[in-house]
């Protein structure tokens, strides 16, 4: 029997290591500078907060997640997004009570049952990021301006938000009235699968819009949108949205169909898209989720947050954005005999925080420096029986009495 990763899934080799590696660190520290900690929760839940949260409508909840039944029988579900995880903690611990906004951020995987595609995936990593506790729109800003800078510091580029409001409790069920008095209108120029979202929620129509036929989308392009809708709390809060998005000098695109995949949204949406791997692709997306916490049993509590999944980003990088490591020091060993001494004094280095290899394949000497130069290695040092040699490319080569007095020298 063959074994090969499960489908959807993927193995990041060593050598694919560097981008991630660069970009996972780019993103910690720039949460860090934005005020936002790390948060770790499980990589599975009771399957009801998910249903809950995400919607049992969703093709998320419908379709893609990957339930199992423990030996204790309960149903659980691999996390198939992070913020009801994230939202779960916040109310378990209590964390409500701590100064306000609770500011959290992770990088982890995240599973999704769908049919894989060019960065698409069943296993995918996501950065998620929450500001849980403020209805301020200067946080709404803030997470959409902390992104693009993330992308200014991938140099990812040809990438533009598209930004949206989708109204609240207040101004959204007279909107759906309407929205379904012209559905029952135009059900005849629907496909049947904008008449099963509608089924399951009539906002849903919307979703993926730029996948529908032609002629499907032309149609959904007339009918009402949430935005002419908004009560005058809402606009207010989305005016404020664009008017700091305008001072951090973030551009955007009024997108009045965006209104995401996920049950939970409020107000603001957003989506930063991308042109990659020949299509069109969203790098991140998010939104305000104001009811999200209080429907799993905490305090009404305003919200807002992004994820963007990472491979997507890894695969947007430009070339050569990520270089490959060196090593400080590669030590080339002449016989057995000086070898022991090697070790010891290769283990001293690595001690003091200096990187440091040697050969474990029983190479020529000549076979040991070609290695070096494969790993990159800073300095070589030569250790022979009567002393020994460091190494640099471009100088000369210095010889030391002593394989000690060498490595004193690096
Ligand atoms: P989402 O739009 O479902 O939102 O996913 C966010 C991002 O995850 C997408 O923009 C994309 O980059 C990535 N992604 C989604 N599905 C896949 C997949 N199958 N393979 C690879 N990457 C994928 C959420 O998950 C929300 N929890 C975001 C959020 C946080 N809203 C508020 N807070």
């Amino acid at each position: 029997m063959k074994f090969e990763a499960p489908r959807g899934t993927q193995d990041v080799l060593p050598v694919q290591q560097p981008p991630w590696e660069k970009l996972i660190r780019t993103a910690e520290e720039l949460c860090a500078a934005y005020g936002y900690r790390r948060i770790t929760t499980p990589v599975f839940e009771d399957t009801e907060l998910f249903a809950r949260t995400s919607g049992e409508g969703s093709d998320v909840v419908q379709k893609e997640m990957y339930t199992f039944t423990d030996r204790g029988d309960r149903s659980l579900s691999l996390r198939p997004e992070g913020t009801a995880s994230v939202a779960r903690a916040y109310v378990e611990h209590g964390l409500y009570r701590e100064p306000q906004p609770v500011k959290t951020f992770f990088i982890g995987p995240i599973y999704r049952y769908a049919a894989p595609q060019r960065g698409k995936f069943r296993e995918f990593w996501q950065l998620n990021v929450e500001a849980m506790g403020s209805d301020d729109p200067a946080i709404d800003a803030e997470l959409i301006q902390l992104y693009s800078e993330l992308l200014r510091r991938l140099e990812i580029e040809r990438w533009w938000v598209e930004l949206n409001s989708i109204g609240d409790r207040n101004c959204r069920p007279q909107y759906l009235q309407q929205l379904e008095a012209w559905l029952d209108e135009h059900e005849h120029e629907l496909d049947e699968d904008t008449r099963a979202k509608r089924r399951t929620s009539p906002l849903r129509v919307f979703d993926n819009l730029a996948q529908k036929p032609e002629p499907v989308q032309r149609v959904l392009e007339s009918a009402p949108k949430i935005g002419e809708s908004l009560c005058a709390e809402c606009q207010a809060h989305f005016d404020a949205v664009r008017r700091y998005l305008d001072a951090y000098g973030v551009e955007y695109r009024l997108t009045p169909t965006l209104v995401r995949g996920l049950d939970y949204y409020t107000r603001t949406t957003f989506e930063f898209m991308a042109e990659a791997l020949g299509a069109t692709l969203s790098l991140a997306g998010g939104g305000r989720y104001d009811y999200l916490i209080e429907e799993i049993g905490g305090p009404p509590t305003p919200a807002v947050g992004f994820a963007s999944g990472i491979e997507r980003l890894v695969l947007s990088l430009p070339g050569g954005w990520a270089e490959d490591p060196s090593i400080d020091v590669f030590f080339v060993v002449e016989d057995e005999e000086v070898r022991p001494e090697a070790l010891a004094a290769m283990a001293e280095l690595r001690r003091a925080g200096r990187s440091a290899e040697t050969d474990y394949a029983g190479r020529s000497q000549k076979g040991q420096l070609t290695q070096a130069g494969r790993l990159r290695s800073d300095a070589i040092v030569i250790a022979g029986r009567n002393g020994a040699t460091v190494r640099r490319s471009g100088q000369h080569d210095v010889e030391f009495p002593s394989l000690a007095e060498a490595v004193k020298s690096l």
